[in-house]
């Protein structure tokens, strides 16, 4: 890594420089003190100390970011400069749909907007626009599945025979059943060019490049698909898997039948949770003797114990039926910037863009445990990794390292589920590891503000059952074989009562009661903490001055537990992922390599988890690796929106109906990456995730429509790859003020 002085060096160094010689900012931090204004390990966090009232950074508007003026279309606080910005991320996590509506994945019809049986409700939640159709992306004749991939003359027979209602006419349906083949990817699908056949055949709107028309000794002209035999050669992917491109942990369509008629058993969790219910007994009778024994004396029960009375009491309690494995260890550190779980927006093509940007740690959108477990197909959908995932993470030795740390088996990609208690989280973890073997850690979402998800216990409401939540974990930690268990929480529920302290104190050295029964630490791996309570927007700053606290009583706490020798030994290491050592991510805000390395530096956080800042700059990633800020030109980002389209053909399909689908997650990204403000225009340096950008034109033309909050120029830029949208093609953006502005 360049050395510090370099590191916060735009690229446009002199205009920069310039900049902050007449704008005063850069150089001061909020108590006036000078500071070394390219240092983003010196400077103080310019974004969380809000502007200053001392009268610095006059020219800083607080909460609007700083344009320079040639660039501005109104004057900033004018009516018209006002721009969507925080308030919509609410809309945008909290929207899941997902949980709503039958996701356009579910049944790749693009999302037609059928609700879904089990989730009738719609909870309505931050002016999020709740019933959002996706229209339909089809073909106008529907090509009969016997002739779709067959050369014309030798298709298969069709059972329906004259009943069947789809065309058989393969010339017919090319020349009136279909729209035209695609002109981008120079013609070329990217299905074929990955793999050396498409699977598709002729509902490809590529087709052209791998079919010809062939002449017949006799004469006759037939339609013929094409393979590549070598590339073909080289793709090792069995073909009863979904066709897809580079990618693991496919599960079968036997195993989600099995699932979902409960063929599949499992044995550890039901074992497990026998035995958890068995015990609940033992200890409410020993516990409750114990309450009323220090009741009377008017002490702390935790004093009260004798410390060699432990092992009596443990001969009281009936002994676990298995042990948990081993875990696989895992790493955080300064070179392994973690990308977040997002619901919609994580999709495979997205994270593989990162990924390439630079995210050393990927995780899956949050999945729904119970469906998981019941076999259904959209839930295990979200548990695919592209292969490039699963390449070991950045490791160059900066933080605490485990011994038997085997950083090739230290994958990029994890899964992220959700569950309300532990035996459907035990449950869900051991068909997860038993199905999908390549995963880097198995995350319970602790921090998930949506309605309908906490009115079952689930996310965020986990955070105010401690007791629950560590049992859930550890059964997670039980039945995982050699997965490690994270956990990503929030502060708390409420705004100003934060409890994440208490929990993390519980979480690594384990409930009092638990320990006392021998039942040991929940054996998490990873805390995340997300600096903010279920109850707050973001429109308020993420708390990293709390994730700090948490750190040093991280780092207070291992020392406490050294000293307490006794549980220690006690303690099987097969309950201790990390030989005990838990790591820390912190999350809220990350919008810079500087901000990045000043929570590492300041809050001591073993990694940093970015969120919206990667949906608005990719890049970000290849900031931190750089430790610069790049200032992207609109045609270089416009070749990540290539990508993504290109990567997206190839998760969801080359047909119409993939790329209705690939433009639908496309301007759910764009509905992100629109807010980007060019750092060429910024007065000031660094730019902060929460400020709201005044309307603004670009540099050029392309910059300027990269900009646009009007979903009508999203689905433009999605033209430019995918080609004009199909007819029946809708696109509501998330949140309500996107779509009225839009009419304007
Ligand atoms: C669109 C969107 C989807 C999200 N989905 C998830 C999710 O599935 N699981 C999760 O734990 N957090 C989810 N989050 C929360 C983020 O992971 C992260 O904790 C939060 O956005 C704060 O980080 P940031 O300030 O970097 O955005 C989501 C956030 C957004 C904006
Ligand atoms: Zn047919
Ligand atoms: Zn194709």
């Amino acid at each position: 890594m360049a050395d510090a002085n370099n590191e916060a060096v735009p690229l446009k160094q002199e205009e920069v420089v310039g900049q902050q010689t007449n704008g005063g900012v850069e150089k001061v931090d909020t108590n006036g003190k000078a500071v070394d204004a390219l240092s983003p390990r010196k400077r103080d966090r310019p974004h969380i100390e809000e502007t200053d009232s001392t009268g610095n950074s006059a020219k800083r508007v607080k909460g609007v970011a700083s344009i320079k003026t040639e660039y501005l279309l109104h004057p900033v606080g004018s009516k018209e400069d006002a721009k969507g910005g925080a308030e919509n991320d609410d809309a945008a996590e909290a929207g899941g749909e997902r949980y709503q509506n039958v996701d356009a994945r579910d049944n790749r019809d693009g999302g037609n907007g059928k609700k879904n049986k089990k989730d009738k409700k719609h909870g309505k939640q931050n002016g999020q626009n709740t019933s959002r159709t996706f229209g339909h992306s089809r073909d106008k004749l529907q090509l009969c599945a016997t002739r779709a991939s067959y050369p014309e003359f030798s298709p298969r027979e069709c059972q329906f025979g004259d009943k069947c209602k789809f065309e058989h006419n393969l010339r017919k349906y090319l020349t009136q059943g279909r729209r035209e083949d695609l002109p981008t990817f120079g013609g070329k699908c990217p299905v074929y060019e990955a793999r050396g056949y498409c699977n598709l055949g002729w509902k490809c709107r590529f087709h052209k490049s791998h079919s010809e028309e062939r002449e017949l000794e006799d004469g006759r002209k037939e339609l013929v698909l094409l393979e590549d035999p070598e590339k073909k050669k080289a793709d090792q992917q069995p073909r009863d898997f979904d066709d897809e491109v580079g990618v693991v942990n496919l599960v079968s369509k036997q195993d989600k039948i099995d699932l979902s008629r409960r063929r599949r058993g499992t044995p550890k969790a039901d074992a497990y949770i026998e035995w958890v219910n068995k015990i609940a007994d033992e200890e409410r009778k020993h516990f409750d003797s114990q309450h009323k024994t220090a009741e009377q004396r008017n002490i702390d029960v935790e004093d009260s114990i004798d410390p060699d009375a432990k092992d009596d009491n443990r001969a009281q309690f009936t002994e676990p039926p298995f042990r948990p494995s081993e875990k696989r260890r895992l790493y955080y550190g300064p070179e392994t910037p973690v990308l977040a779980p997002l619901t919609t927006q994580g999709n495979m093509p997205f994270r593989r863009l990162c990924v390439e940007l630079g995210a050393q740690v990927t995780w899956s959108e949050m999945a729904m445990g119970l469906p998981l477990i019941q076999g259904e197909k959209g839930e295990w959908a979200l548990m695919k990794a592209h292969e490039s995932e699963i390449r070991p993470v950045r490791f160059e030795n900066k933080n605490t390292v485990i011994r038997g740390y085997d950083n090739a088996r230290d994958i990029k990609f994890g899964a992220q589920i959700a569950a309300n208690k532990p035996w459907v989280a035990t449950k869900t973890v051991e068909v997860l590891t038993a199905l999908c073997p390549q995963l880097r850690a198995i995350d319970l979402n602790c921090g998930c503000p949506i309605n309908l998800l906490c009115e079952k216990g689930m996310g965020s409401a986990m955070l105010d059952s401690h007791a629950r939540l560590e049992a859930t974990l550890r059964g997670m930690n039980y039945v995982s074989n050699d997965v490690p268990i994270t956990v990503k929480i929030r502060m708390g529920t409420k705004d100003g009562q934060p409890t994440a302290d208490k929990l993390i104190k519980r979480l690594v050295l384990g409930g009092y009661e638990a320990v006392e029964s021998g039942k040991g630490t929940a054996g998490v791996a990873a805390i995340t903490l997300h600096g903010r309570s279920k109850q707050q927007r973001y429109t308020k700053n993420a708390d990293w001055s709390y994730i700090a606290e948490c750190n040093s009583l991280i780092a207070r706490l291992k020392q406490e537990k050294n000293a307490r020798t006794d549980t220690i030994a006690e303690a099987d290491p097969r309950d201790l992922a990390n030989e005990g050592h838990v790591y820390f991510v912190g999350n809220g805000d990350c919008y810079s390599h500087v901000d990045y390395y000043n929570h590492i530096e300041n809050a001591k956080v073993d990694s940093v988890m970015v969120a919206r800042g990667a949906l608005i700059k990719p890049w970000i990633f290849e900031e931190i690796e750089k430790g610069q800020y790049l200032d992207k030109s609109a045609t270089e980002r416009l070749s990540y929106v290539e990508k993504f389209a290109k990567y997206g053909l190839q998760t969801w399909g080359s047909d119409e109906m993939g790329i209705g689908t690939t433009r639908r997650f496309l301007l759910e990204w764009l509905s992100f990456s629109h807010r980007y403000v060019p750092i060429g225009l910024l007065e000031h340096l660094p730019p902060s995730i929460q400020d709201r950008p005044p309307r603004f034109k670009g540099r050029d033309d392309l910059e300027t429509l990269m900009a646009s909050e009007n979903y009508k120029d999203w689905i433009k830029i999605s033209e430019m790859f995918l080609g004009p949208a199909a007819e029946g093609f809708k696109f509501e953006p998330k949140h309500k003020s996107n779509s009225y502005e839009a009419e304007g």
